[in-house]
Protein backbone atom coordinates (compact mmCIF):
# COMPACT_ATOMS: atom_id res chain seq x y z
CA UNK A 1 0.00 0.00 0.00
CA UNK A 2 1.44 3.62 -0.75
CA UNK A 3 1.88 5.85 1.93
CA UNK A 4 -0.08 8.97 1.17
CA UNK A 5 2.18 12.33 1.08
CA UNK A 6 0.60 14.01 4.18
CA UNK A 7 1.08 11.10 6.22
CA UNK A 8 4.31 12.49 7.66
CA UNK A 9 5.95 8.84 7.94
CA UNK A 10 9.90 10.80 7.84
CA UNK A 11 9.40 13.07 10.50
CA UNK A 12 11.68 12.11 13.60
CA UNK A 13 10.96 10.90 16.39
CA UNK A 14 12.22 11.64 20.12
CA UNK A 15 15.41 9.64 20.11
CA UNK A 16 15.58 6.42 21.88
CA UNK A 17 18.60 5.50 23.93
CA UNK A 18 19.95 1.95 24.41
CA UNK A 19 21.08 2.36 28.16
CA UNK A 20 22.16 -1.79 27.84
CA UNK A 21 24.64 -0.80 24.59
CA UNK A 22 28.34 -1.87 26.22
CA UNK A 23 29.76 0.93 23.76
CA UNK A 24 29.63 3.66 26.76
CA UNK A 25 31.08 6.00 24.90
CA UNK A 26 28.26 5.59 22.49
CA UNK A 27 25.30 5.72 24.68
CA UNK A 28 26.89 9.17 26.52
CA UNK A 29 27.09 10.36 22.80
CA UNK A 30 23.55 9.78 22.36
CA UNK A 31 22.29 10.83 25.52
CA UNK A 32 24.12 13.98 24.58
CA UNK A 33 22.71 14.91 21.35
CA UNK A 34 19.59 14.06 22.36
CA UNK A 35 19.50 16.45 24.83
CA UNK A 36 21.34 19.24 22.58
CA UNK A 37 19.06 18.63 19.84
CA UNK A 38 15.63 17.82 21.79
CA UNK A 39 16.17 18.09 25.06
CA UNK A 40 14.14 14.87 25.21
CA UNK A 41 14.62 10.80 24.96
CA UNK A 42 13.50 7.89 25.84
CA UNK A 43 15.44 5.25 27.38
CA UNK A 44 15.66 1.23 27.20
CA UNK A 45 17.06 -1.47 29.02
CA UNK A 46 17.44 1.00 32.19
CA UNK A 47 17.45 -1.59 34.40
CA UNK A 48 14.76 -0.43 36.47
CA UNK A 49 12.24 -3.26 36.42
CA UNK A 50 9.19 -3.41 34.75
CA UNK A 51 7.25 -5.35 37.55
CA UNK A 52 8.31 -2.06 39.79
CA UNK A 53 7.11 0.26 36.99
CA UNK A 54 4.03 -1.91 37.01
CA UNK A 55 3.32 -1.71 40.52
CA UNK A 56 4.16 2.09 40.84
CA UNK A 57 1.50 3.02 38.65
CA UNK A 58 -0.79 0.06 40.21
CA UNK A 59 0.10 2.13 43.71
CA UNK A 60 -1.16 5.56 41.92
CA UNK A 61 -3.97 4.28 40.06
CA UNK A 62 -5.73 2.87 43.65
CA UNK A 63 -5.09 5.99 45.13
CA UNK A 64 -6.78 8.45 42.21
CA UNK A 65 -9.61 5.76 41.58
CA UNK A 66 -10.52 3.93 44.73
CA UNK A 67 -9.64 6.43 47.64
CA UNK A 68 -12.45 7.92 49.14
CA UNK A 69 -12.64 11.55 49.04
CA UNK A 70 -11.65 11.62 52.90
CA UNK A 71 -8.49 9.72 52.03
CA UNK A 72 -7.67 12.28 49.27
CA UNK A 73 -8.69 15.28 51.62
CA UNK A 74 -6.17 13.73 54.18
CA UNK A 75 -3.01 14.47 51.69
CA UNK A 76 -4.55 17.38 50.41
CA UNK A 77 -2.22 20.36 50.35
CA UNK A 78 -2.84 22.87 52.67
CA UNK A 79 -4.54 25.74 51.66
CA UNK A 80 -2.04 28.66 51.54
CA UNK A 81 0.92 25.92 51.36
CA UNK A 82 3.98 27.25 50.02
CA UNK A 83 4.97 23.59 49.89
CA UNK A 84 4.13 21.76 46.91
CA UNK A 85 3.36 18.67 48.60
CA UNK A 86 0.30 16.70 48.53
CA UNK A 87 -3.23 16.30 46.71
CA UNK A 88 -4.57 18.78 44.14
CA UNK A 89 -7.64 18.72 42.40
CA UNK A 90 -7.74 20.89 39.07
CA UNK A 91 -9.32 18.81 36.51
CA UNK A 92 -12.96 19.54 37.25
CA UNK A 93 -12.57 23.63 36.14
CA UNK A 94 -13.96 25.22 32.78
CA UNK A 95 -12.12 24.24 29.44
CA UNK A 96 -10.50 27.75 29.10
CA UNK A 97 -7.50 28.85 27.87
CA UNK A 98 -4.19 28.61 29.70
CA UNK A 99 -5.75 26.40 32.52
CA UNK A 100 -4.28 22.80 33.32
CA UNK A 101 -7.02 20.91 34.06
CA UNK A 102 -5.08 17.78 36.12
CA UNK A 103 -5.13 16.49 38.98
CA UNK A 104 -1.83 15.75 40.83
CA UNK A 105 -0.23 14.54 44.03
CA UNK A 106 3.02 15.50 44.96
CA UNK A 107 5.41 14.25 47.74
CA UNK A 108 8.80 14.13 48.23
CA UNK A 109 11.17 11.12 48.28
CA UNK A 110 14.48 12.18 48.72
CA UNK A 111 16.54 13.02 50.40
CA UNK A 112 15.06 11.95 54.15
CA UNK A 113 15.01 15.15 55.62
CA UNK A 114 13.03 16.55 52.90
CA UNK A 115 10.08 13.41 53.31
CA UNK A 116 6.68 14.00 55.18
CA UNK A 117 4.73 10.78 54.92
CA UNK A 118 1.91 12.80 55.72
CA UNK A 119 1.48 13.41 52.00
CA UNK A 120 2.11 9.53 51.04
CA UNK A 121 -1.40 7.79 51.11
CA UNK A 122 -1.95 5.05 53.10
CA UNK A 123 -3.63 2.71 50.94
CA UNK A 124 -3.09 0.71 49.32
CA UNK A 125 -0.34 -0.62 52.17
CA UNK A 126 2.32 -0.94 49.54
CA UNK A 127 2.25 2.20 48.42
CA UNK A 128 5.32 3.43 50.45
CA UNK A 129 7.58 0.58 49.87
CA UNK A 130 6.89 0.40 46.26
CA UNK A 131 7.56 4.33 45.76
CA UNK A 132 10.20 3.96 47.91
CA UNK A 133 12.05 1.05 46.27
CA UNK A 134 11.60 3.03 42.82
CA UNK A 135 12.73 6.25 44.54
CA UNK A 136 16.15 4.76 44.82
CA UNK A 137 16.13 3.24 41.03
CA UNK A 138 15.30 6.64 39.67
CA UNK A 139 18.07 8.24 41.79
CA UNK A 140 20.80 6.04 40.45
CA UNK A 141 19.43 6.76 36.52
CA UNK A 142 19.50 9.98 37.14
CA UNK A 143 22.41 10.15 38.28
CA UNK A 144 24.04 8.32 35.61
CA UNK A 145 22.56 10.85 33.46
CA UNK A 146 23.52 13.97 34.66
CA UNK A 147 27.18 12.18 34.91
CA UNK A 148 27.18 11.60 30.98
CA UNK A 149 25.65 15.41 31.02
CA UNK A 150 28.35 16.49 32.68
CA UNK A 151 30.63 15.27 30.71
CA UNK A 152 29.28 15.92 27.70
CA UNK A 153 30.05 19.88 28.94
CA UNK A 154 33.76 19.00 29.77
CA UNK A 155 33.32 18.59 33.30
CA UNK A 156 34.02 15.93 35.23
CA UNK A 157 31.14 13.04 36.14
CA UNK A 158 29.70 14.42 39.30
CA UNK A 159 29.84 18.01 38.31
CA UNK A 160 26.21 18.91 37.42
CA UNK A 161 24.93 16.16 40.42
CA UNK A 162 27.47 17.86 43.00
CA UNK A 163 28.02 21.79 41.85
CA UNK A 164 24.52 21.94 40.37
CA UNK A 165 22.00 19.66 42.43
CA UNK A 166 24.13 19.95 45.83
CA UNK A 167 24.43 16.48 45.96
CA UNK A 168 22.93 13.22 47.73
CA UNK A 169 22.56 15.24 51.33
CA UNK A 170 20.71 17.86 49.29
CA UNK A 171 19.36 17.17 45.98
CA UNK A 172 15.72 16.75 46.30
CA UNK A 173 13.82 14.12 44.24
CA UNK A 174 10.03 14.62 44.28
CA UNK A 175 7.34 12.50 43.12
CA UNK A 176 4.41 13.55 40.79
CA UNK A 177 1.99 12.01 39.51
CA UNK A 178 -1.19 13.36 37.50
CA UNK A 179 -4.46 12.32 36.99
CA UNK A 180 -5.68 13.48 33.67
CA UNK A 181 -9.62 12.56 33.60
CA UNK A 182 -11.43 12.02 29.92
CA UNK A 183 -12.70 15.49 28.65
CA UNK A 184 -15.28 16.02 25.63
CA UNK A 185 -13.90 18.15 23.43
CA UNK A 186 -15.60 21.78 22.90
CA UNK A 187 -12.91 22.67 20.87
CA UNK A 188 -10.47 20.56 18.72
CA UNK A 189 -7.95 20.31 21.17
CA UNK A 190 -8.26 20.27 24.80
CA UNK A 191 -5.01 20.71 26.76
CA UNK A 192 -4.25 18.44 30.07
CA UNK A 193 -1.25 20.85 30.79
CA UNK A 194 -0.74 24.12 28.41
CA UNK A 195 2.86 24.55 26.59
CA UNK A 196 5.78 24.27 29.54
CA UNK A 197 9.61 24.02 30.02
CA UNK A 198 9.78 22.04 33.52
CA UNK A 199 10.79 24.34 36.58
CA UNK A 200 12.99 21.71 38.11
CA UNK A 201 16.20 20.35 36.73
CA UNK A 202 15.63 16.99 35.51
CA UNK A 203 12.71 14.99 34.40
CA UNK A 204 11.93 11.09 35.03
CA UNK A 205 8.37 10.40 33.30
CA UNK A 206 6.48 6.95 33.17
CA UNK A 207 3.09 7.54 31.67
CA UNK A 208 -0.06 4.74 31.24
CA UNK A 209 -0.95 3.93 27.85
CA UNK A 210 -2.42 6.45 27.19
CA UNK A 211 -0.78 9.05 24.75
CA UNK A 212 -0.69 12.38 25.56
CA UNK A 213 2.37 13.88 25.64
CA UNK A 214 3.57 16.21 23.21
CA UNK A 215 6.75 17.98 22.40
CA UNK A 216 7.85 21.01 20.59
CA UNK A 217 11.10 20.91 18.10
CA UNK A 218 11.73 22.85 14.88
CA UNK A 219 8.21 24.46 14.80
CA UNK A 220 6.29 21.44 15.46
CA UNK A 221 4.19 19.39 18.16
CA UNK A 222 5.67 15.71 18.40
CA UNK A 223 3.97 12.96 19.85
CA UNK A 224 5.83 10.85 22.33
CA UNK A 225 5.19 7.25 21.97
CA UNK A 226 4.42 4.78 24.22
CA UNK A 227 6.05 2.06 25.33
CA UNK A 228 6.04 -0.07 28.54
CA UNK A 229 9.66 -0.37 28.42
CA UNK A 230 10.78 2.88 27.88
CA UNK A 231 11.41 5.75 30.51
CA UNK A 232 11.19 9.39 29.33
CA UNK A 233 13.80 12.15 30.50
CA UNK A 234 13.01 15.74 29.62
CA UNK A 235 15.41 18.16 30.78
CA UNK A 236 14.51 21.26 32.70
CA UNK A 237 15.35 25.07 33.23
CA UNK A 238 18.00 24.32 35.56
CA UNK A 239 19.92 22.00 33.30
CA UNK A 240 19.33 24.65 30.52
CA UNK A 241 21.33 27.31 32.34
CA UNK A 242 23.92 25.01 34.19
CA UNK A 243 24.97 24.26 30.39
CA UNK A 244 24.81 27.65 29.42
CA UNK A 245 22.10 26.85 27.24
CA UNK A 246 23.88 23.89 25.59
CA UNK A 247 20.97 21.48 26.55
CA UNK A 248 17.37 22.11 25.99
CA UNK A 249 15.13 22.64 28.33
CA UNK A 250 12.27 21.16 26.04
CA UNK A 251 8.78 22.81 25.11
CA UNK A 252 5.72 20.08 26.22
CA UNK A 253 2.15 19.44 26.82
CA UNK A 254 -0.39 17.00 27.00
CA UNK A 255 -3.75 16.76 25.32
CA UNK A 256 -6.38 15.03 26.73
CA UNK A 257 -7.96 11.86 26.09
CA UNK A 258 -12.27 11.90 25.19
CA UNK A 259 -12.81 8.26 26.73
CA UNK A 260 -10.24 7.29 28.92
CA UNK A 261 -8.27 8.59 31.70
CA UNK A 262 -4.31 9.25 31.14
CA UNK A 263 -1.85 9.62 34.49
CA UNK A 264 2.10 10.10 34.47
CA UNK A 265 4.43 9.04 36.92
CA UNK A 266 6.87 11.65 37.39
CA UNK A 267 10.35 11.91 39.27
CA UNK A 268 11.61 15.80 39.68
CA UNK A 269 14.93 16.43 40.68
CA UNK A 270 15.56 19.58 41.57
CA UNK A 271 18.31 21.90 43.05
CA UNK A 272 17.71 23.12 47.13
CA UNK A 273 16.24 26.45 46.82
CA UNK A 274 19.15 28.20 47.51
CA UNK A 275 21.83 26.92 45.52
CA UNK A 276 22.31 29.37 42.79
CA UNK A 277 21.81 28.21 39.66
CA UNK A 278 24.57 29.18 36.71
CA UNK A 279 26.55 28.01 34.22
CA UNK A 280 29.25 25.40 35.45
CA UNK A 281 31.38 25.96 32.58
CA UNK A 282 32.91 28.77 33.85
CA UNK A 283 34.25 27.03 36.85
CA UNK A 284 36.42 25.05 34.35
CA UNK A 285 38.41 28.19 33.53
CA UNK A 286 38.65 27.42 30.28
CA UNK A 287 36.57 31.00 29.94
CA UNK A 288 36.36 30.58 26.19
CA UNK A 289 32.31 31.00 26.51
CA UNK A 290 30.46 33.69 27.80
CA UNK A 291 28.17 33.11 31.08
CA UNK A 292 24.71 33.72 28.71
CA UNK A 293 22.72 33.41 32.05
CA UNK A 294 22.99 35.31 35.48
CA UNK A 295 23.45 33.57 38.53
CA UNK A 296 19.77 33.11 40.09
CA UNK A 297 18.77 30.78 43.48
CA UNK A 298 16.78 27.74 42.54
CA UNK A 299 14.03 29.53 44.52
CA UNK A 300 14.12 32.88 42.65
CA UNK A 301 13.69 30.54 39.34
CA UNK A 302 10.28 28.93 40.73
CA UNK A 303 9.13 32.17 42.07
CA UNK A 304 9.67 33.85 38.80
CA UNK A 305 7.77 31.46 36.86
CA UNK A 306 5.22 31.25 39.21
CA UNK A 307 4.80 34.96 38.80
CA UNK A 308 4.61 34.59 34.73
CA UNK A 309 2.40 32.19 34.69
CA UNK A 310 -0.29 33.95 36.70
CA UNK A 311 0.42 37.24 34.91
CA UNK A 312 -0.37 35.27 31.70
CA UNK A 313 -3.51 34.17 32.91
CA UNK A 314 -4.91 37.35 34.15
C1 LIG B 1 4.71 17.69 34.08
C2 LIG B 1 4.45 17.18 32.73
C3 LIG B 1 3.60 15.43 31.32
C4 LIG B 1 2.74 14.24 31.37
O1 LIG B 1 4.20 17.09 35.03
O2 LIG B 1 5.44 18.71 34.18
O3 LIG B 1 4.87 17.78 31.80
O4 LIG B 1 2.91 13.38 30.50
N1 LIG B 1 3.77 16.03 32.59
O5 LIG B 1 1.88 14.13 32.24
NI1 LIG C 1 6.39 19.16 32.41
Amino acid sequence: MEVERDQTVSSPTVPIVDLSNLDKELVARAVVKASQEWGVFQVVNHEIPKELIQSLKKVGTHFFELSSEAEKEAVATPANSKDIQGYVTNSQQDVEDKVDRVDHLFHNLSPPSSIDYRYWPKNPPEYRQVNEEYARQAKKLAEKILGWLSEGLGLDREALFNQGFGGGKKAVYTMKINYYPPCRPQANLVLGMQPHTDIHGLTILVPNEIPGLQVFKDDQWFDVEYNPSIINILIGDPIWRMSNGKYKNVLHRTTLNTEKTRMSWVVLLKPPYDMVIEPLMKHTGDGDEAPKFKPITYGEHVERKVRDKLQKRS
